[in-house]
């Protein structure tokens, strides 16, 4: 299997001191009501974790895998749903958290699902953001970092399924 050495982007440090921040954040504005978290699988679950842990605020957390619809290579359109919510959001204040928005794609459709399911209101967390790539017009409530469009790793995101473990974010090189 190859291994290669990734470019430290963002670092372990950087990464938890912006979640600590982010956490206060979202624990004032959400003062006093539930929350219905949905994380994203399977690269969210490291931010969600560590985010989640930063609320102050009753939580109910929630799974969903979206799979981008692939007839063909850059397609855009309804996400495939792999895994769904296992109770209703119906009247309920939903906060989704993403690891990275690149094209928007899956967000756009998830948000318009939730909607449609009549969650109360529905909110984006992203831990990064590619500005270049977007095609969908995404408000992003809370992000973690803005990035230049270039393909990342750790922090839950994976490169062929791997990397996912990486305590930081960083560039897989183009060099390899
Ligand atoms: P979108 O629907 O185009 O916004 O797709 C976002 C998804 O693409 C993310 O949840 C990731 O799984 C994947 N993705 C996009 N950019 C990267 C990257 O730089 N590294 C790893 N995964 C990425
Ligand atoms: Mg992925």
């Amino acid at each position: 299997m190859e291994n290669f050495i990734p470019e430290m982007l963002i670092t372990e440090e950087e990464i938890s001191d912006r979640i600590e921040t982010l956490g206060q954040i979202i624990t004032k504005e959400f003062e006093g009501q539930e929350l219905v978290v949905i994380c994203i699988l399977k690269g969210a679950f490291v931010f969600c974790s560590d985010l989640i842990r930063k609320l102050n605020l009753p939580v109910r957390v929630e799974y969903m895998m979206l799979n981008r619809y692939s007839r063909e290579k850059l397609s855009f359109g309804e996400p495939k749903i792999e895994l769904d919510l296992t109770g209703p959001v119906e009247g309920k204040n939903v906060l989704i958290f993403e690891d990275i928005i690149d094209s928007g794609n899956t967000v756009y459709f998830l948000t318009e699902l939730l909607k449609h399911r009549r969650a109360r209101s529905v909110k984006l967390a992203a831990m990064l953001y590619k500005p270049n790539k977007s095609k969908f017009n995404i408000k992003i409530d809370y992000l973690g970092f803005e990035i230049e469009d270039q393909f990342v790793i750790g922090y839950g995101l994976d490169y062929q399924g791997r990397y996912r473990e990486l305590p930081y974010i960083g560039i897989l090189n183009a060099g390899h």
